[in-house]
């Protein structure tokens, strides 16, 4: 069907279809298409005076739905930069979510509660300003969660406690300082968050998250950030990365030297953007501090808790792969204590069928050989 072409062939090809519909009744996906094309020619006709429509245009002017795709090895529902203002009925058990760049602005305790198989949630470039409290409680797989460029004024806390989060990008949330300062925290945190991105958030004091021992690269940057607190470095005892561009201009030099000799004891790179102030006579002359003990003890819990949870990890390894041999001989054993049985059976009745074969011709005498072979 070219749908470019003059009005006249466009009725022709409607006829076409009217017939083809009438002889097919029961195909209703066909009805639904055809209803579509009815409607994209009426669009087509008031367009057609212009009679200069491009093949794109008419790509553009197509009614525009999620798609479908494996991706990774999972199946995913990309719905992205589709002017939606909710999350449309979409496919049970996919894994990923790409909502991105669309028009949504809340998030209730049932927008997403169906679709539990999600582990990579992707809803940046909304106008996203209020997430219930229980939005994501349901998705207990959720990995990746893209909150980016909203406008969120209150995270539920409940966010912190997803059980398999790694990744959580918050960054561009204008509004998100004026609630987070304030934000009860239950520590510690259930998620194993690897990746923080804080980003543009207008932050000025770094939330407590407390211990953190998977964290990796934490990103702060383009915040007016007041204070460094060599603290909530000390709870992430894995961090390799902290981007700190454009974040640290408000704070004294000498208040920061806490932190940055941390980062070089703990050979944690840090990203300044620029780092003309480090690099001044003024910040050399800030007396080099101690590491206080508090720094220590943090640090070194949260590696304890880093170790537990790999030895947890490796035991619950070691019990699958014992559990899994134990199964695997049980399985050998049953089937050979089978075979054994079976070959008994096949032993005892030829046995017998030889007994009975002898027993009819020599009565006493068979009966006496076989309990002398007994005895
Ligand atoms: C941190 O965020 C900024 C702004 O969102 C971005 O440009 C930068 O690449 C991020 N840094 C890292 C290390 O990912
Ligand atoms: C903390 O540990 C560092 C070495 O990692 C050490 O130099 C410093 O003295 C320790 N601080 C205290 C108060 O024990």
């Amino acid at each position: 069907m070219n749908f470019v072409l003059g009005s006249k062939q466009e009725t022709i090809t409607l006829e076409e279809n009217k017939y083809l519909v009438k002889s097919t009744h029961d195909n209703i996906s066909f009805i639904a298409s055809y209803v579509q094309y009815l409607v994209l020619t009426l669009l087509l006709a008031t367009n057609s005076y212009t009679k200069e429509m491009t093949d794109i245009e008419a790509l553009a002017s197509l009614p525009t739905r999620c798609t479908y795709e494996y991706a990774y090895d999972m199946y995913g529902a990309h719905c992205g930069g589709l002017r939606l203002t909710k999350i449309p009925n979409l496919k049970g058990g996919i894994e990923i979510l790409d909502f991105s760049d669309n028009k949504l602005q809340e998030i209730h305790d049932d927008t997403l509660s169906y679709y539990t198989s999600i582990k990579h949630l992707y809803l940046s470039e909304n106008q996203i300003y209020s997430i219930d409290k229980d939005a994501f409680t349901y998705l207990t797989y959720l990995q990746t969660l893209d909150l980016s460029k909203n406008v969120i004024f209150e995270l539920p806390e409940t966010i912190f406690h997803l059980p398999s989060l790694r990744k959580l990008y918050l960054n561009g949330n204008p509004l998100l300082h004026l609630s987070l300062s304030n934000m009860v925290i239950r520590k510690p945190i259930k998620a194993p968050l690897e990746l923080l991105d804080l980003s543009e958030c207008k932050i000025k004091v770094m939330p407590d998250l407390g211990i953190l021992p998977h964290m990796m690269l934490y990103n702060i940057s383009h915040n007016p950030l007041t204070s460094l607190d060599a603290y909530t470095f000390s709870a992430m005892c894995k961090l390799a990365t902290v981007d700190l561009t454009e974040s640290i201009d408000n704070i004294k030099l000498c208040d920061m030297k806490l932190s940055i000799t941390w980062f070089q004891e703990k050979g944690i790179y840090f990203q300044l953007g620029d780092y003309t102030r480090l690099n001044s006579r003024e910040y050399e002359n800030c007396p080099r501090p101690e590491i206080p003990e508090n720094l220590n003890a943090t640090y070194n819990l949260c590696r304890t808790e880093y170790i537990q949870i790999q030895n947890i990890k490796t035991s619950r390894r070691t019990w699958l792969t014992i559990s899994g041999g134990l199964f695997g001989f049980l399985v050998c054993f049953v089937l050979l204590l089978y075979i054994m049985h079976r070959h008994n059976v096949a032993q005892t009745k030829k046995i017998t069928k030889d007994v009975k074969k002898v027993a009819p011709t020599e009565d006493k005498t068979a009966t006496a050989v076989l309990l002398n072979n007994v005895s």
